[in-house]
Order: C-alpha cells, then structure tokens, then sequence
C-alpha cells in the first residue's frame, strides 16, 4: 500500500496513524509510551519490526537470543526501523514432558495470532532448539509478512577425555557402556554434562542444526547463519546484519510467498540428505510446504533426497562438531558442492535480495575432510529412505547412520543383499519397552527387531522420539549394540540408529502396527521400500475385530484440542484446521 505521496504505507500505521480513526490510535498510541518511546516515533512512518523471542530459561537452548536481541534492535535501527520484541511459547525439547513435539503447533499458533493481532511489519525468528525453527516458519508462512530467521548457534564442540562429545550422540553412546557395565552412572552424567559447554543449541547435526541448516537453504536465513556457534563474535554480528535487512526486506516487501516454493522445499530434501540431517525433518519440512501452499508428496523424498551423497562429516552420521563446520564454511559450503554438481534450484530468490546462487559464489570448503568434495562424498545415496507395506502406508529410514556392523550383519547377506527377516516383539509405549527390555523370557536376540507403537502424534499425544530402541544390556555386552526397530514414533536427531520410524497411519489411527504381535515375522526389503508382516490379510482382519488399540487419555485441555484436528507424521503432524488460513497478515483486524 502507498500513502499519497507513493511512499509505502504499514499496516502498523493503521493503528497508529488512523486519521478516520483517531479514537482508536490515540488509545493504541498512549500504553507504548509508558516505556518511553514517543507517539512521533510511532507515527513516523517507520515499519515496526517484530522480534520473536524464543529464549527464555526453560528454553536454554536458545536462551542466547536474549543477548542477540540487542544486536538485532541495534541494526533494525540503524536501517530506520522500530524494534518491539514480544515472547513465544517456550520449546525445549530435552525436558518438556509429555513431549515437545507438542509445543510446535501450539508455538505455531500463538506466533500467527502475534503476527495477525498486533502492529507489526515484518518479523526476525529467532531460532535453535528443534521444534523452534519450523514452529516459526509455519507461522510466517501463514501470516505472510516480511520474515527473516536468526539462528541463535549450536553450543560449542564439547570434549571428554580427549575425544570430541556431541550433544545427544554422546549420551545414547554412553548409554550403551552404562549397558554394558564399562562406566558406572557418575561418569555417565560426567559425559553428558561435557557435550554442552555453553550457551547454544546442539553441536551435533541433531534436529536442532538440521532445522537452522533447512532454514538457510530455503533462502529464509542471511548467508552463512546457521552454523556460527552461539558464543562466537560473529553470531553477534550477524544478528545486527538481520536486523539491518529485515528493515529493507519490510521496505520490499519481500515476503515468505516468494521465498517458499516448491523449489526452495526440493533443494531443503536435497541439503537435508547432504548434511545428513535428522530424521524429524521429515515431518518439519512437510508441515512448513503445507502451511505455504507448496505440495511435497512421500515421492519427492525419494526421487530427490535418496541418492544425493553424504558431503558432511558431522556427527551422528559422521565425526565432528559445529564448530569445525562453521570453520569449513557452514550450509553455504555444502550447497556449493550440490549446486556445482547440478543438484539444485538456485536461481530463486532469498532474504538476502540476491537469488540463493548469488548467495553460493566463492563459497567453496578448505576443509574437505568436513565437507566433502561431491566426487569423494562419505556414502553415496545418504537421503531418507521410504518404506511402505501391510503394516504403514508411509515411513522413513534414515540411510546415513547404517554403520558397517548394521549393514554386514542385516543387510549384506549373499543374493539377498539389502533384505532381512526378523522376528518381532512389540511394546506398546515406551514405559513398556522399559519395564521389559531385560526380561529374558521375551527371547531377544541378534534376529529379533524391536517394535514399539502408540508413539504417534494421537497416541503419545504429540509423538515422541522413542524408536531408537536400545537392545537388551545382555546382547550389548555381547557386542550387539543395535537391533532393527520399527515404530509409529520418531526417534532424536542425534540418535545413530537406522530405524524405520514415523510410520503412519499409527497404531492409534488404525495403522496395522496395532495389530502386530510378539513372534510375527517381518520382511523389510529396502531394494523395493517395503516392510510387510508375514501374516495372511484375514488373520489381520480377525485381529483388528479382537483389539481396537488403547489410547490415553489427554492429560490438558490443549492435547485434546491438539488431538482433535492433528494431521499424521507423513504429512507433518499439522494442525488441519489451521491449513485453509495463508496470508492472514494483510487482511487487517
Ligand atoms: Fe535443544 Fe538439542 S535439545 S537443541
Ligand atoms: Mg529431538
């Protein structure tokens, strides 16, 4: 919109500089100043800047942004903007119970109501821990202002008698010696405690660097953000930098419309597979296409992610930490290797005013044992795998993280390369997977997969990150340190093992998986994405008639809201009633 003189009107002026209003813009004028700032200052003309604050102290994680925030109000003002920062729903993935999965729609919410309800332009995101980052695109998808993301930075490379410990890896690493009788509970806690040595998110290519990594290569990010440690000067720096654009990006009217397209999502499965990003980026890039109107089907995982090679050697699916890939160039680096190699879209715009080629020039690595050359990559073919069979119409397996004893032992017999049968034993949640594990009478052994259930977004409620089942500690002394696991949960970012997770429909849907028992056989052929119970259709039928699956009750008013109109894994665990609403920032309260 243009005011008379063709400058561009904000819609924060129809608040505060109403004139058929003046009512109304006097009361909206008169609380703001109660903390100094001047009604000349609101009525200047100047958009007003949102600061989307996700830190806080139960969001450690991304508790840094309350520092970087300043930086931020620096450069908004600096470019002639007005900066009003306001709170989000906290997220922290480690600590909320039942689930911080839970938390990304309800943070999703909150942020579209911020952005619709009040004077705001254009808004800076602020992101880190996991569920932080698609939380906040989906919102900005939805509103459709001017929005640009500031990743707060992963901690610090953590250290631990001489070896590198990573956020997460180290844990369930430590959790099989602690299995396994080699390091008693006090070292235990020692270790873990050491893979987080200050302010930050996880150092690893967990969720949390995946979704920061997936925010810049949709073009969403300023070049080279996500990977600047938290603590490094220049993570200060770039947040005056996004302060300093989002003001012009306000000005341009530059909006996540133009930003993500369908392009920007392919080239996010692409970068995903490179980095060998985590498993949840499933469900996160496929909830923030939808909010953006950008249809990503189950095949575009495989015809563009599957055969894309492994570029970086970060932990869990490499060796190294944050730092050494900040050091080595960070995402624009890796999308370098992909782009010279052809693999990209790039010739599409991004926050920075430039297309996202213009951003990649003279990014090359120095560093090829961080990031790989695309001829040299760390393992070929390292993208999501998906799967489907009588038991899920949809699932994924993250290829990356197959080590050598996983492939050798499961996947390389003679003539029937990349196929196994298993025997099953089923748990039903993950306090029964506790409570049992260890009971000999189950008979778990090196041929035995590990089903769990009832883990997805209806039946936790939410979904949770459980699939990544540890074996008994009787077979992890005997040097089996991971089973085949199949489940309707997710599993952590961090976590090394090649799960087939996020299987929808869950049990708790009327997904078969509820109709699995303990002794089942199941075949998995990963040549022809398949998994299927050995047992004839009409037992199943039989079965389903016998059993409707068991799901618990909400524990709060919002996991029942969340229940009653939550959309499954495969297609991001959206809210589907949210979905019809797209660009409900320019029609005006
Ligand atoms: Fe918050 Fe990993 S737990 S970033
Ligand atoms: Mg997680």
């Amino acid at each position: 919109m243009r005011d008379n003189n063709g400058k561009r009107r904000f819609r924060s002026q129809d608040w505060f500089d109403n004139p058929e209003r003046i009512d109304m813009t006097a009361l909206y004028l008169e609380r703001f100043m109660n903390y100094g700032i001047t009604p000349e200052e609101l009525r200047s003309g100047k958009p007003i800047i949102g600061i989307a604050q996700s830190g806080s102290d139960i969001s450690p994680c991304n508790r840094i942004h309350l520092e970087l925030a300043k930086r931020v109000r620096d450069g908004i003002r600096d470019a002639g903007g007005i900066p009003m920062e306001f709170p989000l729903h906290p997220i922290f993935e480690n600590c909320r119970r039942p689930t911080a999965a839970l938390d990304r729609n309800l943070a999703y919410l909150g942020l579209v109501e911020i952005l619709h309800g009040y004077p705001i332009d254009a808004v800076v995101l602020t992101t880190g821990c996991d569920k932080t980052t698609p939380s906040q695109l989906m919102a900005a998808a939805t509103v459709d202002l001017p929005a640009i993301v500031l990743s707060g930075g992963p901690m610090l490379d953590g250290w631990f008698e001489a070896e590198l410990v990573g956020s997460g890896a180290a844990i369930w690493k430590a959790r099989r010696r602690l299995a396994a009788g080699e390091i008693d509970n006090e070292k235990f806690i020692q270790i873990a405690t050491a893979s987080a040595p200050s302010a930050g998110h996880c150092n690893t290519m967990g969720t949390a660097s995946t979704m920061n990594a997936i925010a810049e290569a949709l073009g969403m990010s300023l070049t080279g953000c996500s990977a600047i440690p938290a603590p490094y000067r220049e993570r200060g720096q770039m947040a005056y930098e996004t302060g300093r654009r989002i003001v012009e990006m306000a000005r341009e009217d530059l909006r996540p419309s133009s930003i993500l397209t369908r392009e920007a999502f392919l080239d996010a499965i692409v970068v995903n597979a490179a980095i060998g990003g985590s498993s949840n980026a499933q469900p996160h890039i496929m909830a923030m296409a939808r909010h953006a109107g950008v249809e990503l089907t189950s095949e575009d995982w495989m015809k563009y992610g599957y055969d894309v090679p492994l570029l970086l050697n970060m932990q869990p699916a490499g060796k190294y930490l944050g730092e050494r890939f900040h050091r080595a160039g960070g995402v624009p680096a890796v999308m370098w290797e992909l782009e010279q190699a052809g693999l990209l879209r790039a010739q599409r715009p991004t926050v920075t005013g430039r297309t996202m080629a213009g951003n990649l020039e003279g990014r090359a690595s120095a560093d090829r044992e961080m990031i790989r050359p695309f001829a040299d990559p760390l393992k070929e073919r390292a993208g999501f795998l998906v799967l489907k069979g009588n038991l899920f119409d949809f699932a994924i397996m993250k290829t990356s993280v197959i080590s050598e004893a996983f492939r050798a032992r499961y996947l390389s017999t003679p003539g029937s390369e990349n196929r196994f049968e298993c025997r099953v034993v089923v748990f039903d949640g993950s306090d029964d997977y506790h409570h049992r594990i260890n009971d000999p009478s189950l008979g778990i052994d090196e041929r035995t997969m590990l089903v769990i259930r009832g883990a997805g977004p209806l039946g936790w409620p939410g979904s949770a990150e459980v699939v990544n089942m540890q074996p008994p500690d009787e077979l992890i002394r005997k040097g089996i340190a991971a089973l085949p696991t199949l489940g309707d949960g997710r599993q952590s970012g961090t976590s090394d093992s090649p799960s087939i997770l996020n299987a929808s429909p869950e049990s708790a849907a009327g997904g078969n998986l509820a109709l699995l028992r303990t002794g089942d056989i199941v075949r998995v052929d990963l040549n022809a994405g398949r998994c299927d119970v050995q047992v004839p259709d009409d037992e199943l039928e039989a079965r389903r008639r016998e059993a409707p699956p068991q799901v618990p009750a909400s524990q709060t008013p919002w996991q029942e809201i969340y229940r009653a109109t939550v959309g499954q894994l495969h297609t991001g665990a959206c809210l589907e009633l949210a979905l019809p609403y797209r660009g409900v920032g320019h029609d005006m309260p």
